[in-house]
């Protein structure tokens, strides 16, 4: 039932290899929530054959401060030698716009991480902080975003074009729209979906028509999944009116980052959701973050939720060293914590004294590591 992706187990042979992990902590309350993500791979390094070689890199604003780029050319070249990449935020108020976020686009498009997966799982004991009324919420709420990552609007291509006039070009390639629906179709057929649901803007877009074509045209290999296309218009209100229908849901770059965010909240938080930036190829660098920012109105209090940061941890273990037993756990131990602890942005906003208890950054990720240590014990 937890949002697993392959279920398979890796035998200790496999494992014996440290893993050269690179760590971002990134700006705001990336600086706090990725320790609590370091924490549970040194809980999983202590109770297993998982070896983790950390690297911590510096990127975002106060680097662009300092440099004048969010990621040095020097630190950029470390990231090609890891096996992963943690990052928890980038960004700072203040800056010009975009130059401490450059460094996530930079690394998603140079190391052709073209898939953006962000699974979205309302854990039972949150159906309290869920903004829907029971009957939306059905059986559940379990789907995956698949997120086109590396063209779309996102092309940097554009500018002042005139006094008062300035321009974005969005670019949808076939290459670049082949490879995602692919891999979404695989996926929804993998995980024994039903349905797969593809977002476009196909009443005007032309970028949209093609997507929407290629969509029907690659699914035709999979009769046994049903497919259908939305409109990101009418797909923002289903997914409010209707969220359990959702399985596999493929979409383009800026459609996905928008659908996401809205979608995380029907899971509790922003601090709840987990991110996993794929190069699918087997020499491929993956970078796994939480979906949320640098949260600048929260941070340096000690009341982020980690809980996004730990899950991408999760998806590290599954993803890149096929360990997906490492995911059941996590998922498991944070189940099991948020019955009885929340951090404020999943605390119940009730008028009766809630009787779960409210934590911070740091207690939420020890009990939770508490919970994985006695798990992996076993
Ligand atoms: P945000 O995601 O940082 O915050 C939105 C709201 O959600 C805020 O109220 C924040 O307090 C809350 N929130 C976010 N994560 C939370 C958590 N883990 N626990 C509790 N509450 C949480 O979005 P924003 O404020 O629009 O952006 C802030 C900065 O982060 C901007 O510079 C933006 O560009 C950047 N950003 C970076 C990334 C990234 O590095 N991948 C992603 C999104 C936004
Ligand atoms: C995300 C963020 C980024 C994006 C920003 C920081 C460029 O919103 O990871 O969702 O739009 O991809
Ligand atoms: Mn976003």
């Amino acid at each position: 039932m937890f949002p697993i992706i392959y279920l398979q187990r890796v035998s200790t042979m496999m494992c014996m290899k440290s893993k050269k992990i690179a760590l971002i902590m990134g700006d705001g309350i990336g600086k706090e929530v990725i320790p609590e993500a370091k924490q549970i791979l040194l809980t999983i390094a202590n109770h297993t054959d998982h070896r983790f070689d950390f690297l911590e890199i510096p990127a975002g604003g106060e680097v662009w401060k300092e440099t004048g780029q969010s990621i040095t050319d020097a630190s950029f070249e470390k990231l090609r030698t890891v096996d992963a990449i943690v990052l928890g935020a980038l960004g700072i108020p203040g800056l010009p716009q975009g130059v401490a976020e450059y460094a996530v686009l930079k690394i998603r498009q140079e190391f052709n991480q073209y898939v953006n997966l962000r699974p979205i799982f309302l854990y039972e004991p949150l159906r309290d902080i869920c903004p829907l009324k029971d009957e939306f919420i059905g059986d559940g709420i379990n789907m995956f975003i698949l997120r086109e990552n590396s063209e779309g609007i996102y092309s940097k291509i554009g500018g002042k074009v005139q006094d008062r006039a300035t321009i974005d070009t969005m670019i949808f390639t076939e290459l670049g729209v082949k490879r995602i629906l692919e891999f979404a179709f695989e996926f929804a057929h993998k995980k024994n979906h039903t349905r797969i649901c593809s977002v476009d803007k196909a009443n005007l877009l032309y970028t949209s028509t093609m997507w929407r074509s290629m969509f029907k045209e690659l699914g035709e290999k999979y009769p046994n999944l049903e497919k259908k296309s939305y409109y990101i218009d009418a797909f923002c209100q289903w997914l409010i009116r209707a969220p359990y229908q959702f399985q596999t849901v493929v979409s383009s770059n800026m459609f996905g980052d928008i659908i996401s965010d809205e979608a995380a909240f029907l899971a509790g938080s922003l601090g709840m959701v987990a991110s996993a930036n794929l190069n699918p190829s087997p020499n491929g660098i993956s970078m796994f973050e939480p979906i949320h920012g640098s949260a600048p109105d929260i941070a340096g209090d000690n009341i982020a939720n980690p809980i996004a940061s730990i899950l991408s941890i999760g998806l590290m273990m599954e993803l890149v060293f096929a360990d997906s037993y490492i995911g059941e756990i996590l998922h498991h131990s944070i189940a099991s914590v948020l019955e009885t602890h929340r951090t404020p942005d999943i605390y119940p906003k009730i008028k009766e004294k809630p009787k779960v208890k409210k934590v911070t950054t740091q207690e939420m990720g020890k009990l939770i590591q508490n919970i994985v240590s006695n798990e992996l014990r076993k």
